[in-house]
C-alpha cells in the first residue's frame, strides 16, 4: 500500500470525525480506512469525548476495545446518529461497492439504522461505474449452489472466497461469493434482483444508503454530498 493512499485514507478519516458529537451513538466501520478512523475516536474519548459505538465486525469490535472505545450491543439502540465506514468503490452518486473485508451484512444493518452514513475512501476509489471490484455476495452455506446458479442467470461469474484453502467464513459463518457482473449499468435494478435470491443475505451493492463520500486526494479532501 502507498503511503500516498494511506494519507489520503488517514485524510478522510480526520474530516469525517469532525461529525461526532458528544454522547452520539456511533457505528465503526471495518477495513484499512476504518482503521484510522478508531484510530482517532480512540484519542478523542482519551481527551473526554463520551460514546457509544457499535462495531460491524469482530476484527473491529477488537480493535475498537484496544484503543478504549466503548462498545454496546446494537439491539439495545433504536438507532445510530453516526457511522463512518470505507468503501471499495464509490460513485459521485455515492453508491457503493462494499464487502471486500467480508463484514458486508453488519455494514449493511448497521448503515440502515443510522441517520448519518459517511463514506470515507482514498482516491483509487472512485469510479465512474461500479463493477471493477467483483460484488461480495454473502450466502448461507446451504444455499451456496443455488445461488451460484442464480448469478449465472443474471449474467455474473461468482467465484467463492477461500481463505487457506478453505472457504472464507463471514462473522455470521457465511460464504462469499465474490461476482463479477462486469460494469454495472444499473446498480439499482441489480440490487433488486439480487434481494430477491432466497439463502442470499446481503450483497455489497450499498444504494441510497450514504449520506456524504469523504474521498482524500492528495493532501486535502474533496466531499460528495
Ligand atoms: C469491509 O467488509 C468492507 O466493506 C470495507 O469497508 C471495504 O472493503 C473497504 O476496505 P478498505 O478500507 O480496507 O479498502
Amino acid at each position: 500500500m502507498s503511503d500516498q493512499k494511506e494519507l489520503e485514507k488517514e485524510l478522510a478519516a480526520k474530516e469525517a470525525v469532525k461529525s461526532v458529537k458528544q454522547s452520539q451513538i456511533v457505528g465503526l466501520g471495518t477495513g484499512s480506512t476504518a482503521k484510522y478512523v478508531i484510530i482517532e475516536l480512540g484519542k478523542m474519548v482519551k481527551d473526554g469525548l463520551k460514546i457509544q459505538c457499535i462495531p460491524t465486525s469482530t476484527k473491529t469490535a477488537e480493535l475498537a476495545t484496544s484503543y478504549n472505545i466503548p462498545l454496546i450491543d446494537i439491539n439495545t439502540v433504536n438507532h445510530i446518529d453516526v457511522t463512518i465506514d470505507g468503501a471499495d468503490e464509490f460513485t459521485k452518486e455515492k453508491m457503493l461497492i462494499k464487502g471486500g473485508g467480508g463484514a458486508l451484512l453488519r455494514e449493511k444493518i448497521v448503515a440502515s439504522l443510522t441517520k448519518e452514513e459517511i463514506i470515507i475512501a482514498d482516491a483509487s476509489k472512485k469510479v465512474d461505474k461500479l463493477g471493477k471490484f467483483t460484488l461480495p455476495i454473502e450466502v448461507i452455506p446451504f444455499a451456496l449452489n443455488y445461488v451460484q446458479h442464480q448469478i449465472v442467470s443474471l449474467q455474473g461469474k461468482g467465484k467463492l472466497r477461500m481463505n487457506n484453502n478453505k472457504p472464507f467464513l463471514t462473522d455470521q459463518q457465511n460464504y462469499i461469493i465474490d461476482s463479477d457482473f462486469g460494469l454495472i449499468d444499473n446498480p439499482r435494478v441489480l440490487a433488486e434482483k439480487l434481494n430477491q435470491i432466497e439463502g442470499l443475505v446481503a450483497h455489497g451493492l450499498f444504494i441510497g444508503l450514504a449520506a456524504r463520500v469523504i474521498m482524500g486526494v492528495g493532501d486535502s479532501v474533496q466531499v460528495f454530498n
